[in-house]
């Protein structure tokens, strides 16, 4: 079982500039869970811990994503440490206890996925919108968070495959999942 304190000694390990981060994604991942209903002892975990692997170097990304059977295509090889380091820490904290749901929701930070849970849509918009983020339309974002869960995942959603498309990168497929559902949930397909 990982706990707060399992956390807080994990993020010592990380640079101060990555931890900070982890914190204050911890506490508006804990907002967002209040607002809108989900484990908020989960959010505060999930916010923590969901960069535990960010800092890893691209090689051991790709071998650990290997060794936990986390499907490795020519993206991933392209872009290892923005597509395997919340799918990478999310096995490792599974397998040094961490639950099923929180892994899950670390699992999908970057990219998104189909059918998200509500923690899940927490983290992903707690980690787009802290307030270090301060590209044009993060406060968009969190204005829309304010309300609405899946306007402001859409919108991220939305703003991270449109930023992707205008660097001329490959696309996750996850992220296109989520931005249509969610699209399609909210009647504007
Ligand atoms: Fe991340
Ligand atoms: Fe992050």
């Amino acid at each position: 079982m990982i706990g707060v304190a399992e956390a807080e000694a994990r993020l010592a390990g990380m640079s101060e500039k990555r931890a900070a981060h982890a914190r204050r994604v911890a506490a508006v991942c804990v907002e967002l869970a209040k607002r809108f209903g989900a484990d908020v002892e989960a959010a505060r975990l999930a916010g923590l811990l969901h960069d535990v692997c960010r800092e890893w170097p691209p090689e051991a990304l790709l071998a650990a994503a290997v060794r936990h059977g986390i499907p490795v295509g020519p993206l991933e090889c392209a872009q290892p440490v923005a597509l395997l380091h919340g799918p990478v820490a999310a096995a490792e904290l599974a397998a040094a206890g961490l639950d099923d749901a929180t892994a899950r929701a670390i699992a999908l930070h970057t990219v998104g996925g189909a059918g998200m849970t509500t923690l899940e849509k927490c983290l992903y918009l707690a980690d787009f919108s802290e307030p270090g983020r301060e590209f044009p339309g993060a406060a968009t974002v969190r204005l829309l968070a304010q309300t609405s869960l899946d306007d402001a995942v859409a919108e991220a959603a939305r703003m991270s495959l449109a930023s992707v498309l205008h660097k001329g990168r490959g696309i996750a497929l996850g992220g296109v999942e989520l931005y249509n559902e969610l699209n399609d949930r909210l009647g504007r397909l």
